[in-house]
C-alpha cells in the first residue's frame, strides 16, 4: 500500500506528530463523542469491526472490548506516528486490535466487516464519495456504518472562541472552500447525506450531538486557562493562524485568547461547547 505523503492536513507528517504529542489530552476531550459513537454503532460480540482513521486507537480499543475475543477489530490510518502510538497503547491489551497503515479511500478490502466506525476520521478525504464507496466495499451487505464528525465551525467553540478572540489582531486565513477536506468538511447535513447516498449507503440517519469539552485543566483556574491556550496552539486552530506572526502580534493574540478562556472557567477546568453529528447508515 502506497501512502501519499502530501496532504493539506499532513496526517502522516507534522499534524500526526502533534496529535501523538497531545494524545492523552485529545482522548480526554473527545471521549464523550467516542462514547456517543459507540452507543450509536451498537457493536455486538463476535462482530468484525473496522475503525477508519483510528489515530491512536481509542475507539478501536472500545470496539475490541465490545466485540470480544470472538470478534475482530482493525484500526486503519494513514499516520505512521499515530499508529505507532496505538501499538504502544495496545500492548498487553486483550482482545487484540490489528492496526493497518493504509488510506481508507483506496485500500483494498475483503467484503467482511459487520461494522465500520470512525471518530472524527472521515472528513479529510479529497474525494469523499469515492472514499465512502471504497469503505462500503469493506462491508458485508447490510453492514452498519457509524461515525462522528464536527458540525460547522460557527457552532464549535474550540475554533470559534480563539478565532473570534484574535479577529482584530491577526488577519483571518482565507476561508476553506465549501467542499475542502478538513475538520468541518461535514458541517452541512445535506452534504453528508448526499455523499453517503451517492456512495450507495441506505438508511442514513444524521443527528446532532452536543457536548461540553473540557479544553483546559489544571490545579488552579489560571493553570487551566494556560492549558487551554497551549491546547489551542498545539492542536487547535491557532497552530495555523499564528504561523508567520511577529512576536508582538502573537503575544497580543494570545492575551486575547487567554481572556476569552478566562470567561469559560468551571470547576472542572476551561469548558467549551462542542457540536457534532452522529451519523449512521447501512451498506
Ligand atoms: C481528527 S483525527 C482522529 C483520530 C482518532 N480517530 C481519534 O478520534 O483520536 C483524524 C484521523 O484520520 C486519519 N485519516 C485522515 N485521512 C485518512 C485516510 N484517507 N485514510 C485513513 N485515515 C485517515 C488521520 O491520520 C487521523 O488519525
Amino acid at each position: 500500500m502506497t501512502v501519499e505523503p502530501a496532504r493539506p492536513f499532513d496526517w502522516d507528517g507534522p499534524n500526526g506528530d502533534r496529535w501523538v504529542a497531545n494524545q492523552a489530552r485529545l482522548d480526554r476531550m473527545l471521549a464523550p463523542f467516542g462514547e456517543a459513537l459507540i452507543a450509536a454503532a451498537e457493536p455486538r460480540e463476535g462482530e468484525r469491526a473496522l475503525d477508519v482513521g483510528c489515530g491512536a486507537g481509542a475507539s478501536a480499543f472500545e470496539l475490541a472490548d465490545r466485540v470480544g475475543h470472538d470478534g475482530r477489530v482493525v484500526g486503519l490510518d494513514i499516520s505512521k506516528a499515530l499508529l505507532a502510538r496505538a501499538e504502544v497503547l495496545a500492548r498487553n491489551r486483550t482482545p487484540a486490535v490489528e492496526f493497518r497503515l493504509a488510506d481508507a479511500a483506496t485500500a483494498a478490502f475483503a467484503r467482511d466487516f459487520d461494522l465500520v466506525v470512525s471518530r472524527f476520521g472521515v472528513m479529510f478525504f479529497d474525494q469523499p464519495i469515492a472514499a465512502f464507496r471504497n469503505i462500503r466495499s469493506a462491508m458485508k451487505p447490510g453492514g452498519r456504518l457509524a461515525f462522528v464528525c464536527w458540525r460547522g465551525a460557527a457552532e464549535n467553540d474550540w475554533t470559534r472562541l480563539p478565532m473570534g478572540a484574535i479577529r482584530d489582531i491577526v488577519p483571518p486565513p482565507p476561508p476553506p472552500g465549501p467542499d475542502a477536506p478538513g475538520p468541518f468538511a461535514f458541517g452541512e447535513r445535506r452534504r453528508v447525506q448526499g455523499i453517503l447516498d451517492q456512495a450507495g449507503f441506505i438508511d442514513i440517519d444524521i443527528r446532532p450531538f452536543d457536548h461540553p469539552i473540557v479544553f483546559g485543566v489544571g490545579e488552579t483556574p489560571d493553570d487551566a486557562i494556560d492549558d487551554a491556550v497551549d491546547n489551542a496552539v498545539s492542536v487547535g486552530p491557532l497552530e495555523r493562524a499564528l504561523k508567520g506572526c511577529d512576536a508582538a502580534t502573537a503575544t497580543r493574540a494570545l492575551a486575547a485568547v487567554r481572556a476569552a478562556y478566562a470567561r469559560k472557567v468551571a470547576p472542572e477546568g476551561v469548558v467549551i461547547e462542542g457540536a457534532a453529528w452522529i451519523v449512521t447508515a447501512r451498506s
